[in-house]
């Protein structure tokens, strides 16, 4: 079996696309497995800089099969965009297949997501109004649109009809436009002409690629504290992020998976409303935003920042069956003399060392922290442990030992060349 799924460990961001691309290069099939054009996977290689939002990031290499699975949803519109920028950078689609069982966000799910955020108020989710919640609800509902109804012009009709009845009626609800049928009905024809050649039934794909021993690869999107089962409800995202969402997308058994890759920032980071213990509305704060770029690669929205949270990450790290931690961005620690990690909360006057399920909970509870010296000095250039400073291994020995998995993979900047493995990354494959 050589299956690796990379997850992210924390409220997204992590750097998935950078690990994802890295072991892409040795993959022979990338499937990203959940979620919608609400991701953002920032991929620098020899041809540039690339923000990808559906497309898995296998793409750069023609030899590697890449699948977007069944558990992501679609947005036929965002997703020829994407892929036409990649064209103009040359990027083929031959390796490129859609799974017919992908939902489609529909424009009505754009809608309802703009309206249903705006409604909630001070409780918003700060969603990034993609339609992805509302596309996962009508799926579950029953009454959504799959990619392979895009290619039926007899079941298309009577479906959109259906849906469009019970959208309208909400939409009318919510005070929104309703769609008329017919050039909703007309714009998916075009969407599907257009990816008819990419839509395709994955599974024999995918199984016989196990079958041959090929080494595949599941790209994460979004993150295990935004799964909508273990994440910080209601301020999650409607999908399932983590190890067992990608079995259950990408149509692979869970025995199938040799490893569990979770990326972790060497800090935290946060974008929209909910809970963050270790948040930092300080001067360190903005250091980490200014330093890091935390800014939202989807909707440019600034992140919120704060210190590493250990007991979240364990958690995480159990959830999960995570066998290796990639840390990202330890670069952006630099400068700082002291650093905090996080390892247990103080709720009221008792001391937890667990995520709350509640977010009011959560929003109350009081970090605890741990003090470590800072390092102080540049790490851009380390390219093996020993490189590192003293205090930027202690720190990630200490993470290690607070999570109980060990730190694998490190980066220290932006380029694929700029990070530090301590085992051969096609390992994890084995
Ligand atoms: P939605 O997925 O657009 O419904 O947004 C739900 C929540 O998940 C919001 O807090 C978003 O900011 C967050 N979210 C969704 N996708 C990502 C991502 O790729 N990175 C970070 N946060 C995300």
């Amino acid at each position: 079996m050589s299956v690796v799924a990379v997850i992210g460990g924390q409220w997204g961001d992590e750097g998935k696309g950078r690990v994802v691309d890295l072991l892409a290069q040795q993959s022979h099939m990338v499937i990203r497995y959940s979620g919608g054009n609400n991701a953002g996977h920032t991929v620098i290689n020899d041809r540039g800089t690339f923000k990808l939002h559906l497309v898995p990031a296998g793409i750069f290499n023609s030899e590697t099969v890449n699948i977007i699975g069944t558990g992501v949803v679609v947005d036929p519109a965002a997703l020829l965009e994407e892929m036409e920028t990649l064209a103009a950078a040359g990027v083929t689609f031959d390796n490129l297949f859609i799974s017919d069982r992908a939902h489609v966000i529909m424009p009505y799910h754009l809608e309802q997501d703009r309206i249903q955020e705006s409604q909630r108020g001070d409780g918003r989710i700060g969603t990034t109004g993609r339609g992805v919640g509302p596309a996962y609800s009508d799926k579950m509902e029953r009454i959504g649109i799959r990619m392979g109804d895009l290619l039926h012009e007899e079941t298309l009709l009577p479906r959109v009809r259906r849906a469009l009845d019970v959208k309208n009626k909400l939409l009318e609800l919510y005070g929104g436009q309703p769609q008329s049928l017919e050039p909703t009905y007309a714009k998916l024809r075009e969407y599907g002409q257009a990816l008819k050649a990419r839509i395709a039934t994955t599974h024999p794909l995918v199984q016989q690629a196990i079958g041959r021993g090929d080494r595949i690869l599941l790209e994460g999107a979004q993150a295990s504290l935004l799964d909508v089962d273990w994440g910080t409800y209601p301020y999650v995202t409607s999908s399932a992020p983590g190890a067992a969402g990608a079995c259950q997308g990408a149509g692979i058994g869970p025995r199938q998976v040799s490893s569990v890759l979770g990326v972790f920032k060497a800090y935290s980071t946060r974008v929209g409303g909910g809970p963050f213990p270790t948040e930092l509305l300080d001067e360190t704060g903005t250091e980490l935003r200014e330093r890091g770029h935390e800014y939202g690669t989807t909707t440019g929205r600034p992140r919120r920042c704060g210190w590493f949270d250990a007991v979240a990450a364990r958690y995480v790290v159990e959830l999960n069956g995570i066998d290796h931690l990639a840390i990202t961005k330890l670069d952006v620690l630099d400068t700082l003399p002291t650093l905090q990690i996080c390892t247990g909360y103080q709720l009221g006057d008792q001391t937890i060392n667990y995520m709350p399920s509640s977010d009011v909970e959560l929003s109350q509870v009081k970090p605890i922290y741990e003090e470590l010296p800072g390092w102080q000095t540049s790490t851009d250039d380390a390219r093996s442990f020993d490189e590192l400073p003293p205090n930027a291994q202690r720190y990630l020995l200490r993470l290690e030992e607070l999570t109980g998995a060990p730190a694998t993979l490190i980066s220290v900047g932006p380029a694929r060349d700029a990070s530090i493995e301590r085992v051969p990354t096609y390992s994890f494959f084995a």
